[in-house]
């Protein structure tokens, strides 16, 4: 078998993840998730991963967490900055330095760019970013292009829409990132004001073919996979700013029935009003499997990272 190229490496941008790694990333995760409980759980036996989360996390932590768990290893950590001694006024260096020690590896969310690319500096164990300011979420991109491979069969011929907060949704940078590893179409829609930064996708327009507009309206009857994602309120400077965005895009039923047959509503979750609640029970609603595929492609990312033979 080749060797592991994930094995010790930090996973900071989905920039360090070309077609083969995620192809490997994606195997890894198909073997985990056939494999035996009993055998999952000698995969990562008496391991520990650290968790750091400077910023709100359900789904990340906890499915890192239940990934680490059914690998048979531990994690410990902190989520709730206020009772560390981050409130004391310790640096994220030290802080990650600490976490270093007493863990394999780490899993860091926080809201500054560039604060994962900082601790894997600083950090004596594998970093992976879950979540940095508004600039990527790889782990979070990787689960969406195993859902719609899963899902959809396929990745390459697809065609991609991708609704919301495009200005300050860091799951989308690093989706379109990915995406540009595949033979895609994309098509952007936000209110004008929440527009993609172009200068944070100059390199992805080199790999990548997408449009940009106000509405999805014109394109749904051509999507395979409808992305719709939050409005991401606490990143807005201004709240007026956000009172009048908000509740401007809402996918209901009536968005449903205008998609072709076999095409699916993805949602990296949390889901505020983007989607009606009555989409949940559709066919077309994968956005909890998607949260469950999360589980068993940061396991497959665990194993990678923290054996040399792989999974
Ligand atoms: C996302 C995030 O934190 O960027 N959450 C997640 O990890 N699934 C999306 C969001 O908060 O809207």
């Amino acid at each position: 078998m080749a060797a592991n190229s994930f094995f010790g490496r930090d996973v900071i941008s989905v920039r360090d993840l070309d077609r083969r790694g995620l192809e490997d990333v994606f195997g890894a995760a198909e073997r985990v998730m056939a494999m035996p409980a009993a055998e999952r759980r000698e995969v990562a036996r008496g391991r520990t991963l650290g968790y750091l989360f400077y910023e709100p996390s359900t789904r990340t932590r906890l499915s890192f967490q239940a990934a680490m768990a059914s690998l048979g290893g531990s994690s410990l950590g902190i989520s709730d900055v206020a009772s560390s001694s981050a409130s004391k006024g310790e640096s994220l260096a030290d802080t990650v330095r600490t976490l270093s020690i007493y863990a394999d590896a780490l899993v860091l969310r926080h809201p500054l760019d560039g604060s994962s690319r900082f601790a894997a500096e600083v950090s004596g164990k594998p970093v992976i970013n879950g979540g940095s300011g508004t600039e990527e979420h790889p782990t979070q991109a990787v689960q969406d292009l195993f859902t719609m491979r899963r899902e959809k069969g396929r990745i390459d011929g697809l065609t991609v829409g991708i609704i919301g907060d495009l200005k300050y949704g860091r799951t989308v940078y690093s989706l379109l990132r990915a995406l540009g590893n595949y033979d895609v179409k994309v098509h952007l829609a936000s209110p004008e004001s929440l527009r993609i930064r172009s200068d944070s996708v100059y390199d992805i327009r080199k790999r990548l073919d997408f449009t940009e507009s106000e509405q999805m309206d014109d394109r749904v009857g051509e999507l395979d996979v409808l992305y719709v994602t939050r409005i991401q309120k606490e990143r807005f400077p201004d709240e007026e700013e956000y009172i009048r965005v908000k509740g401007s895009y809402v996918v209901g039923l009536d968005v449903l029935r205008r998609m072709k047959k076999g095409a699916i509503i993805l949602h990296p979750l949390p889901r505020l009003d983007e989607i009606s609640p009555e989409l949940d029970g559709t066919e077309q609603a994968r956005y909890f499997r998607q949260a469950e595929y999360g589980m068993h492609v940061r396991a497959a990312l665990l194993a990678l990272i923290l054996r040399e033979e792989g999974v």
